[in-house]
């Protein structure tokens, strides 16, 4: 795609993110700029190179409608469908594209994305239903947060049934006027501001490692990913020393956090949406910076982020992996809870208690556990031992297992989603575990963890061993 911004500056985008390249540019939030594209409309309506020209303002992306993309094969009903959704003034059209995806990797599943479409109408052929179906059950994988219209004969059940079962959140008839249009985006803008309303108070969990590569940010990955699927809208913000969730997650981020702060003084739902890479299974990342940065945001710019991102989620997980830096402390003071990652070594253990001398008297301090990454159980070695060695309470073990979170890694696909392995139920136990503990009224979580019972069995007078000498 070519845009020309009118100030006469041109460039070429691969993306069609408008707001990325406001934000790219510097153009101030309320500035009004015409933008001049030429689309490549393969597959479109729309005449091919045609070129249009567009106001758009950029903080007015929500105020614009519901964006909403149109699937048909049926270039007819793709004529009525779009007049008919714009006569309900509640939407605007992103995306109106005759066929449907054949395939996980087809570009139009990425425009999806790129346009940021909230509402997908995906027409039934009654004739021939299978292949809608299929596009639906294609839509909602590849972006679990868009809502998906299922357009339908309401004479055939069976149609309904596995349109719902594959992801259509709506069924509406193909002879729908433009009340019921109405009243189905109604129930949709209904059902984001109950989410909005919920996600006001989102909890934040931050990740540390003990030392370096001891598993702070798969564990922060994984967890994101756990409980994004079972307990409710995830952001994962990298604040790493440099990014790597991004590539746990074989995602090309365009912006970082590094973005985020430099924007602040200009911050808003739609800006922050904008900086934003989506994960297929819903989870949003704010990408870690791609090179070590010597700017230190202030306490106040760190709390103007996080205020906008527990408004947006339900939670908040920040990798901070081996950051041990003033930046650190200040998330760790706006944590509901902090997670160091560790192992059962002596250099892990030794070197969690100084970070836990670091994070200085306060919030960050009282809200710190131990997670017990690659854990193995060692005869004589306890989680006592592990308290008295770091000064903090143990709250979760993780298991070795090499074989399976290796490979994950290298496809950037987190095991937390695939079933079936011990380790994927230790990511979504801790998720649960941390998604369930109830909340103090000023913020501090109820995180005990379960001791074993073999380990919690006093044994008088017995000396702590090292957890080396232990594993000999
Ligand atoms: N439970 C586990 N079982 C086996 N291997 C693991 C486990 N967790 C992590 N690993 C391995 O450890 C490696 C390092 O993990 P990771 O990058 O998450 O550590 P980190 O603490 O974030 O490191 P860094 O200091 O680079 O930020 C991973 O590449 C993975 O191969
Ligand atoms: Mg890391």
């Amino acid at each position: 795609m070519q845009v020309r911004l009118s100030k006469g500056r041109n460039l070429s985008y691969n993306s069609s993110s408008f707001q990325g390249i406001l934000i790219r540019y510097g153009v101030p939030a309320s500035q009004q700029v015409r933008l001049e594209v030429s689309f490549d409309y393969e597959g479109h309506l729309a005449p091919v190179q045609e070129v249009r020209s567009m106001t758009l303002k950029s903080e007015n992306r929500l105020m614009h409608g519901i964006a909403v993309a149109i699937l048909t094969e049926d270039r007819e009903q793709s004529v009525v469908l779009n007049t008919r959704i714009e006569s309900t003034h509640m939407t605007r059209t992103v995306l109106s594209h005759l066929g449907f995806p054949i395939g996980p990797s087809d570009a139009v599943l990425r425009q999806i994305l790129d346009q940021r479409a909230e509402v997908v109408l995906v027409d039934i052929d009654p004739k021939n239903p299978s292949r809608a179906i299929r596009a639906i059950e294609m839509i909602h994988s590849a972006a679990g947060d868009v809502t998906i219209f299922a357009v339908g004969e309401l004479t055939q059940p069976t149609n309904i049934v596995s349109a719902m079962r594959a992801g259509a959140r709506e069924f509406l008839d193909r002879a729908s006027n433009r009340e019921a249009m109405i009243e189905a985006f109604t129930r949709f803008t209904a059902s984001l501001s109950r989410a909005q309303r919920s996600a006001g108070k989102a909890r934040v969990f931050t990740f540390l490692n003990a030392k370096g590569g001891v598993g702070a940010t798969t564990t922060a990955v994984n967890t994101a990913v756990a409980l994004e699927q079972a307990h409710g809208r995830v952001v994962l913000v990298d604040f790493a020393p440099i990014g790597h969730a991004s590539l746990q997650l074989n995602l090309r981020p365009q912006f970082t956090v590094v973005d985020a702060l430099q924007n602040l003084h200009r911050m808003d739902v739609s800006l922050l949406e904008g900086l934003m890479t989506h994960y297929r299974s819903g989870l949003h990342l704010l990408a870690g910076a791609q090179q070590p940065q010597n700017a230190v945001p202030t306490a106040t710019e760190l709390a103007r982020l996080f205020d906008l991102l527990v408004s947006q989620y339900n939670f908040v997980v920040v990798d901070c992996s081996g950051r041990v830096d003033a930046t650190m402390q200040m998330i760790c003071d706006l944590s509901n809870a902090v997670l160091m990652v560790a192992q059962t070594d002596v250099v892990s253990l030794w070197s969690a208690a100084r970070v836990q001398a670091f994070l200085q008297e306060g919030a960050g301090r009282e809200r710190l556990r131990i997670v017990l990454n690659r854990y193995k159980k060692i005869p004589g070695f306890t989680d006592e031992d592990v308290e008295k060695a770091t000064n903090c309470k143990v709250l979760w073990k993780i298991p070795n297992n090499y074989q399976v979170i290796g490979p994950a890694i290298d496809k950037g696909s987190p095991v937390a989603l695939q079933d079936g392995h011990e380790v994927a139920r230790s990511y979504q136990g801790l998720a649960a575990e941390l998604a369930a503990a109830t909340s103090a009224a000023d913020g501090a979580l109820s995180l005990v963890y379960q001791h074993d019972k073999s380990d919690t069995a006093k044994r008088p007078g017995r000396l702590i061993v090292s957890p080396m000498r232990a594993g000999q």
